[in-house]
């Protein structure tokens, strides 16, 4: 008997938790982030850019259940690509049936691509270097080369790319967390 009540309170319990699961998930479509607009000197700086990535400042506003709307400055990475060579060297992005990305919006955007600032290992915020060439983590030595493939340390994937936009002549980005350390790409929230 008492078995019983702990098996039809597991079932419950699952049953429940379901929904509650499911309503903590964030929406799947992009439209679900708010846009910031990015500068528009970084912008043309990266429109001259070749082969270093250019840092893209904008002020990310967003809110929750009990305080006001929050502003704080952030940053992302931007780099000019060729839409096809850039394809091809990151099949870790890629890598769904047909050639398609494995995030619900455009990777490359104005012949743009932007990556979120945040090392897909544990989280820190990774910089480039001028004289490694390459974009290194502080934390535990991950490294990425320009295009943001993972080339070492621990991290499971290469650099995320966030969502770009072009909106009234202005240049927009969505801010997206990614959960850590894993090989696929998860939305865990799409603000701060
Ligand atoms: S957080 Fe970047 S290597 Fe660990």
């Amino acid at each position: 008997m008492a078995n019983a009540t702990i098996s039809i309170g597991g079932i419950v319990g699952v049953v429940l938790a379901i929904p509650i699961i499911g309503s903590l998930l964030p929406p799947k479509s992009s439209s679900a982030g708010s846009w910031s607009p990015l500068s528009s000197q970084e912008l043309d700086l990266l429109q001259k850019a070749t082969d270093k990535p250019v840092k893209l400042t904008f002020t990310l506003k967003f809110t929750d259940a009990y305080l006001p709307e929050q502003s704080v400055p952030e940053y992302c990475w931007g780099i000019k690509v060729d839409p096809a060579k850039f394809q091809a060297a990151r099949p870790d992005i890629f890598n769904q049936p047909g050639g398609k990305a494995d995030v619900d919006y455009p990777v490359v955007t104005m012949g743009f691509v932007v990556f979120s600032p945040i090392c897909p290992h544990l989280g820190c915020y990774y910089n480039w270097s001028d004289a490694q060439n390459r974009f290194m983590c502080p934390c535990h030595g991950s490294q990425y080369t320009f295009d943001g493939t993972h080339i070492a340390g621990p991290a499971p994937r290469g650099l995320d790319p966030l969502p770009l936009r072009e909106s009234n002549g202005a240049a927009e980005v969505t801010w997206i967390i990614y959960q850590s350390n894993t090989p696929n790409r998860i939305v865990v929230s799409y603000q701060a």
